[in-house]
């Protein structure tokens, strides 16, 4: 079997565990690491097992890459995703997918005029028990939505030390924990009802209002620890928490919590559907379970098990029932279904994976957030 070559750039927290994804796929060889300079790429090749190692640009001009996965801060991903598509390769790009509005309506075009893939990396989406939220509110067993109630809670930032290139809007943009998380969240809101968002009404904190910033470069998540005098003391200006009230188009309402700065929430995302004949709840960090709440019968527990799942959300299973499966998995699901279309050389009509105008839309949705926080009032999508 002839493998499509691959190129990772950037190996901080999400790169490698493209990388561990990617592998899991048996068409696919990651070829080539791309980092900040080519010392650093090399070092993270040896360590991660790949052949070739060096900077952005010099790949581009090897023909053998076929597709290239963007995992660098957010400020970089227009224009590494634009380069890429006029390399004419296949783009695979983290979340969000530009930092301006007007970057990803570029990028949405450009996608769409070349005709390769593009796919942005809402992998949250592929827990098996997403899909099989969505396809039992296909089938109609929730009902009309009458409200939902999101949360995403982290505790990475919790502490004044806390310290990340997301806490810089130029490398990070506008928002925070609304556009680091809170686009998991909305993304999967409308992913999963079939919903549209139509207005927004948003009110932000910034917990810590000024953050002490280490004078030395350290990783997303690393839990590595300084000296004091190794910090220096910086203003915030993006939201640490923010609460959003939402309008869907069915006429009824919801509302989503995001915060960085709740002791204890490692990395939870919660969310409740409650419809006409049944509630839907389901979390990240049990993301095997589902509960669903009935009125006139007896409450039920599903748990991920193929002979229980509907076929479509079937397919996302990978282990048989009990054999638990969570964040690393979604990645290795989500590329099977985009490189199905790398396979067939082109963006499909309709992808069934998250793409460029699905990033657009986050940003969309994302920028408006931002603009009733400011204004403190409603505003339309
Ligand atoms: N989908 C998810 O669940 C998920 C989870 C975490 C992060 N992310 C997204 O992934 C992106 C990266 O986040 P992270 O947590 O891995 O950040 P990180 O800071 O841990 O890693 C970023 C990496 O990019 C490298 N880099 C920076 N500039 C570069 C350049 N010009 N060329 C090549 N490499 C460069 C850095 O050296 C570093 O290795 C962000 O956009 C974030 O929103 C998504």
């Amino acid at each position: 079997m002839e493998k499509i070559k691959v190129a990772v750039v950037g190996t901080g927290f999400i790169g490698p565990a493209h990388i561990e994804a990617l592998r899991r796929n048996p068409n696919i060889e990651v070829a080539t690491l791309c980092e900040v300079n080519e010392e650093l790429a090399k070092e993270k090749a040896a360590l991660l097992g790949i052949e070739k190692a060096m900077v952005f640009e010099d790949m581009l001009k090897d023909e053998e890459i076929k597709v290239v996965h963007i995992c660098t801060p957010n400020f970089l991903h227009y224009s590494q995703s634009k380069a890429v598509l006029e390399a004419g390769k296949h783009v695979v790009c983290e979340k969000p997918l530009a930092t301006k509005i007007e970057e990803a309506e570029e990028l949405v075009a450009l996608a769409e005029k070349t005709g390769l893939v593009n796919a942005v990396h809402f992998n949250l989406r592929y827990y098996p028990m997403v899909r099989q939220m969505k396809t039992m509110r296909e089938s109609g067993e929730l009902g009309d939505i009458y409200s939902i109630m999101g949360s995403y809670l982290q505790d990475w930032l919790f502490l004044q030390t806390d310290y990340n290139w997301r806490l810089e809007p130029d490398k990070s943009g506008d928002s925070r924990a609304i556009a680091d998380i809170g686009s998991h969240l909305l993304d999967l809101t409308e992913y999963v009802t079939g919903l549209k968002i139509t207005e927004v009404m948003a009110d932000f904190s910034t917990v810590h209002k000024t953050r002490l910033k280490p004078l030395k470069a350290i990783e997303t998540y690393s839990g590595k620890s300084l000296a004091p005098s190794d910090y220096e003391e910086v203003p915030i200006n993006t939201e640490d928490h923010a609460t959003v009230m939402l309008r869907f188009d069915n006429g009824n309402k919801g509302s989503v919590t995001v915060s960085q700065v709740n002791a204890g929430r490692k990395n939870r995302l919660n969310i409740e559907i409650a419809g006409s004949k049944a509630n839907f709840e389901w979390c990240s960090e049990k993301p095997n379970e589902m509960w669903i709440g009935k009125r006139e019968t007896a409450n039920q527990h599903l748990m991920k098990d193929p002979s229980l799942f509907n076929a479509e959300a079937g397919k996302l299973i990978g282990f048989p029932g009990g054999h638990n499966e969570g964040f690393p998995d979604t990645s290795k699901q989500m590329f099977k279904e985009v490189y199905a279309a790398v396979v067939e050389g082109k963006q499909p009509e309709k992808p069934s994976y998250p793409t460029f105008a699905d990033g657009h839309r986050e940003l969309l949705i994302c920028e408006r957030i931002i603009e009733s926080h400011k204004k403190q009032a409603w505003v339309k999508i």
